[in-house]
């Protein structure tokens, strides 16, 4: 079965922010979404992206200034057919790939709209920012802790905006308020972040 091929195939990815956690959150939190909204998706395609989306921002995928997005998409179709997914559903999982991040536009299929939106609320919440303080030094978005608790902060208000459906607005309120909680929490104790 190709699911059991993809997993032997990936291994265990266990990055923190990008690892197999994140992929099945994603994938799990994406099938919710299509629920709420009454959108029919194939799970299949929300599946095999949820696995292959962030292979670009991972050792041997990734490369030097080149967007995590673009590598997945270069690798994925190899492994797909690799894998023996069905060749005739591949392009959507690309399309998913392709429009996942908060700063893309996903193009306006049930699969892309809830991948994208279901990737973007997994940088929010308390599982947002377990994610990044999980890469503090590991990743050129998240130098050091002042930074990433800024970005902590911008992502509270920027996410909402880029999300597609309306479940995950909906999502996305509850998981501001714990943002919330925790900005206010790291403020008092540390002097307005003055003694980070
Ligand atoms: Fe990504
Ligand atoms: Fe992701």
């Amino acid at each position: 079965m190709w699911k059991d091929d993809l997993h032997a195939f990936l291994g265990e990815f266990q990055h923190p922010a990008w690892g197999t956690g994140h992929s099945r959150r994603v994938y799990e939190l994406a099938l919710r979404l299509a629920a709420q909204e009454g959108m029919s998706v194939d799970p299949d395609c929300l599946y095999a992206a949820a696995h292959l989306h962030d292979l670009g921002a991972l050792e041997p995928y990734r490369e030097e200034g080149v967007d995590h997005t673009e590598r997945s998409l270069q690798a994925a179709p190899a492994i797909l057919a690799e894998v023996g997914f069905d060749p005739a559903r591949a392009e959507r999982v690309l399309g998913c790939i392709r429009g996942h991040m908060f700063y893309a536009e996903p193009e306006n299929w049930p699969e892309d709209l809830v991948f994208h939106d279901a990737d973007t609320l997994d940088f929010m919440g308390d599982i947002g920012v377990a994610r990044l303080l999980a890469i503090v030094g590991k990743d050129e978005w998240t130098p050091d802790l002042r930074s990433t608790i800024e970005l902590v902060r911008r992502f509270r208000l920027q996410l909402p905006d880029t999300l597609a459906t309306g479940a995950a607005r909906f999502i996305a309120k509850a998981r501001r308020t714990e943002m919330d909680a925790f900005l206010e929490g790291v403020s008092e104790a540390s002097d307005g972040l003055r003694f980070l």
